[in-house]
């Protein structure tokens, strides 16, 4: 891959795009730079992903990008657009300019191609919906039909028009995170008009819910915390019931700032099983939710354990990254023996092996599970330290 070109890339350099937009011309393409990356240009904040919206085909754009920098697109021809994958999951996202209408609210919308003008109006907010030409012969241009421009410099999340929220209640999350994320505020009318979708946030597919949940987990620590609180203060969580009430804004800022996965699940865990299980929560992320529900019981129990071996025994059945944000967010004393298990005693191993067993005249058999099991509770209780001991230790237990 060429890691140099796809570096300046991302970092938007005037020649990077200017490349771009004669790769795409000599397609016969038109090509520009849209959404969050000319806000953050503009912000002056780094950008994450590039999105670029074709007037042409985005195939022959997207083929064409990735032969000249060396790394894999994939096309998606029923949304009508490709990606294409770099380093350390960064991507360039192209789309061909659209129309959308939404049969329904909170439905997926119906896409027709259209030009880059009429694109820009199915967007979000008016920050997120202008465009920077990429094309030779107005390159540099930006493109602002709804006064973007303006609510950047007054720092104000504002909506097109007013059907906005109920054609994607997805951008109720949207606006609040944009908002706590870049220290905004959102515009009186568009508030009102967030406060009257929120009911129908439950009508979106779990698929989508849970897409938003990653997004704020992503977000910088006191951001996420903060977005949440938004959400909770305009009744936009709501339809999880009195699930989320126990979970306090101190609990969850307790997560440390790259823990997006740890976030999500302390998140989750306190969401109803009915509703969780709804999601499409990956394996090892429901096995930490799953411990994490069970914080209260866990705690109770090793609050009457005091050996390390019997500290082990019980805590090696439950998830270590489900006790690891126990022990980071929680005030019990019995998190100090969470801490000790995943800091030492998940560590010790003993030197025996079965084999060892076996040349001691042992023969194999479930008896062998008992015997080791035997070794690592007495290593764990600082009975045993060399190999040697421990061979005594067996010794004198089977004779
Ligand atoms: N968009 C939209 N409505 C949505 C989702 C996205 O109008 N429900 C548009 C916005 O113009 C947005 C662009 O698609 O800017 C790209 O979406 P996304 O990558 O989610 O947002 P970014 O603006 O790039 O923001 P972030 O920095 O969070 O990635």
């Amino acid at each position: 891959m060429n890691k140099k070109r796809w570096g300046l890339l991302l970092r938007s350099t005037p020649s990077a795009l200017r490349w771009l937009g004669k790769i795409a011309a000599e397609e016969k393409t038109a090509l520009y730079l849209v959404g969050g990356a000319i806000r953050d240009m503009v912000l002056g904040k780094r950008t994450r992903d590039l999105d670029l919206a074709c007037e042409g085909s985005v195939k022959k754009v997207a083929s064409r990008l990735s032969k000249e920098l060396s790394t894999p697109f994939t096309h998606y021809q029923q949304f009508m657009t490709a990606t294409l994958e770099g380093p350390e999951e960064s991507r360039i996202d192209i789309a061909e300019t659209r129309r959308e209408t939404y049969p329904a609210p909170g439905a997926l919308p119906e896409v027709e191609k259209a030009s880059i003008m009429e694109d820009l109006y199915r967007r979000d907010f008016t920050v997120n919906a202008m465009a920077l030409s990429l094309n030779p012969r107005d390159f540099g241009e930006i493109i602002d039909p709804t006064e973007g421009m303006v609510d950047l410099r007054k720092r104000l999340i504002r909506v097109l028009h007013e059907k906005s929220f109920s054609d994607d209640p997805t951008r109720v999350f949207r606006a609040v995170r944009y908002a706590e994320r870049l220290g905004f505020r959102i515009e009186s009318r568009t508030l009102v008009q967030l406060k009257g979708t929120v009911e129908m946030i439950h009508r979106l597919s779990p698929e989508r819910l849970f897409y938003e949940l990653q997004c704020i987990s992503r977000e910088a620590g006191d951001a996420r915390v903060r977005i949440i609180k938004k959400l909770r203060r305009l009744n936009a969580l709501s339809f999880l019931g009195e699930a989320l009430k126990p979970l306090s804004a101190a609990r969850l800022g307790r997560i440390p700032d790259d823990q997006a996965c740890e976030f999500l699940c302390l998140f989750l865990s306190h969401f109803t099983d009915e509703y969780a299980s709804r999601l499409p929560v990956k394996k090892a992320c429901l096995e930490t939710t799953n411990t994490l529900r069970k914080v209260n019981p866990v705690l109770a129990k090793l609050a009457g354990l005091s050996s390390p071996s019997s500290i082990t025994r019980f805590l090696s059945t439950h998830d270590k990254r489900g006790l690891r944000i126990i022990s980071q967010t929680s005030d019990s004393k019995g998190c100090r023996k969470i801490k000790d298990y995943l800091e030492i005693y998940s560590k010790v191993r003993i030197k025996t092996t079965g084999d060892d067993l076996k040349k001691m005249g042992i023969s194999p058999g479930p008896r062998y599970r008992r015997i080791l099991d035997d070794l690592l509770d007495a290593k764990l209780n600082g009975v045993l330290e060399t190999k040697r001991q421990e061979t005594e230790f067996v010794k004198k237990k089977e004779n």
